[in-house]
């Protein structure tokens, strides 16, 4: 398993959220948060409102996922945001003890 967190900008959220359900995987975590890249923030302000999106997914869906963020929140332009991979141990279900990527989606 691993976990797929995305900084993306706000405007490209749903159509990203929708992208996603496109292909199977439903469940999701967003928050709002702000941040800067190597640009910095844009003056006065240091950081920048983003929304960041985080999916837990299995290996053999990791390529598509990362694929499918990207292709619908990029502009070409700085700030479209970016994607990291982190290894999960494991998940529970807490409704059913389900574990791993039985757990997920
Ligand atoms: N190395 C990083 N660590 C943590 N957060 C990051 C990192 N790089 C980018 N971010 C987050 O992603 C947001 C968007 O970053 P951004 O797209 O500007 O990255 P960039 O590397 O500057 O690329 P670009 O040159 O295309 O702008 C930032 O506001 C920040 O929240
Ligand atoms: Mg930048």
């Amino acid at each position: 398993m691993k976990k797929v967190e995305a900084v993306i900008r706000s405007r490209d959220f749903d159509r990203v959220k929708g992208a996603l359900k496109q292909l199977g995987i439903v469940p999701l975590t967003a928050y709002p948060v702000q941040g800067r890249g190597v640009q910095g923030g844009v003056p006065p302000y240091d950081l920048l409102p983003k929304m960041k999106l985080e999916v837990v997914v299995r290996d053999e869906d990791v390529e598509k996922v990362v694929e499918s963020i990207v292709r619908n929140a990029r502009s070409g332009t700085p700030g479209d945001g970016k994607v990291f991979i982190i290894p999960v141990e494991d998940a529970v279900r807490i409704r059913t003890g389900e574990r791993g990527n039985e757990a997920l989606y």
